[in-house]
């Protein structure tokens, strides 16, 4: 077989150790990209032992500094000829009032959830054309459905600390736009990308078993909720299998610009008026449908050019201009 090449974002925990150890054992070459190298070695080599894999490579990047996704995509062309799936699976997620900024003084949520992932996309655009089946993957989450009250947008004012000080803040309300901004951007790039034949799709999850390691980061008191959550949710290995079916399966390799639902079928726009109760309900508590909001073009283009204009730095180092 011909060697395929596989990174993931966030590779160490989760979702996305579970999608390494899944792509690793159907005899891929991973990539795990993760910011804590001490912690993410032991994954690496508990990976490596139990796929009897040895092409599991780890690699630093911090998702939400534009210099560390540099340098890993400068040191990634230098070792690998290709990119075949690229799966932005790493997030930043929390509670909390504490507006943080990133290294290069982007509200963290965004800097980590949307401007990482689109700088690092620019920056391997080349290698994966170098593909004869790219595929990219977003993880979405159900969070998003906040947007079915109408009156929720993105709020691009506040994103480089503008008013920091001043007005309220909450991560989790960040968490929730920046799912949706990931969302507009894959399906913007998958309509630019078209005809470079690289595929980008999202899918929308639900929830999957969150670690100790991961229950840890958040706010104390919601761990309780966290644990709570964990007894009904399924095991990371069933949205890893779904990551790897979407980048994987023939039936769907010219699928491009389309958001999944946790059973892999295709989500619909919901149309735009507000539904009576019931409806709602429905919309809210199903995995059909996504809102309106996820393909309002004046949203989408003002994302488009900030993410442009606040990586120009680096993304000149791309060969390839988007
Ligand atoms: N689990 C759920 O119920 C659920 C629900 C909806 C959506 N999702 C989405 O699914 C994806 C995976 O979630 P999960 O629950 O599996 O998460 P997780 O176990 O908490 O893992 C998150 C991963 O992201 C990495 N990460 C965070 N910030 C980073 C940064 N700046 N640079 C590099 N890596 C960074 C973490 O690395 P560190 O170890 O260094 O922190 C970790 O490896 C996320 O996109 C999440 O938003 C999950």
């Amino acid at each position: 077989m011909q060697k395929r090449y596989v990174i993931i974002t966030g590779a160490n925990s989760g979702i996305g150790r579970a999608a390494a150890l899944k792509f690793a054992t159907k005899g891929y070459n991973i990539v795990m990209a993760c910011r804590d190298m001490e912690f993410s070695k032991t994954v690496q080599k508990e990976i490596v032992e139990l796929s009897k894999n040895k092409n599991v490579d780890l690699m630093q990047v911090d998702m939400s500094s534009f210099n560390s996704i540099l340098t890993f995509c400068s040191e990634y062309k230098i070792k690998y000829e290709k990119v075949d799936i690229l799966i932005h699976n790493a997030a930043y997620f929390n509670h909390g009032e504490k507006y943080q900024l990133s290294p290069d003084l982007i509200e963290l949520t965004f800097a980590t959830n949307v401007f990482g992932p689109y700088l690092m996309t620019t920056l391997l655009k080349d290698h994966l054309k170098k593909s004869d089946d790219p595929r990219i993957l977003h993880a979405g989450s159900n969070i998003i459905k906040h947007f079915f009250d109408l009156k929720t947008k993105i709020i691009f004012d506040n994103l480089q600390g503008e008013f920091k000080d001043s007005r309220p803040h909450r991560v989790y309300k960040m968490y929730c736009q920046s799912k949706m901004a990931l969302l507009m951007l894959t399906f913007r790039m998958a309509e630019i990308f078209k005809d470079d034949g690289i595929k980008v799709n999202a899918i929308q999850i639900n929830g999957a078993k969150m670690s100790k390691r991961t229950i840890k980061k958040v706010k104390p008191w919601w761990r309780p909720i966290a644990w709570m959550q964990n007894l009904f949710i399924p095991p990371t290995s069933y949205m890893a299998n779904n990551y790897y079916d979407i980048c994987t399966s023939d039936t769907f390799q010219h699928v491009t610009g389309k958001l999944f639902n946790d059973k892999l079928e295709v989500m619909q726009v919901t149309p735009n008026e507000y539904p009576g109760f019931f409806k709602q309900v429905k919309r809210v508590l199903g995995s059909s449908v996504y809102p309106t909001y996820a393909n309002n073009k004046d949203a989408m283009d003002q994302l488009w050019e900030l993410s442009a204009e606040l990586t120009k730095h680096y993304s000149v180092h791309s060969t390839y201009n988007i």
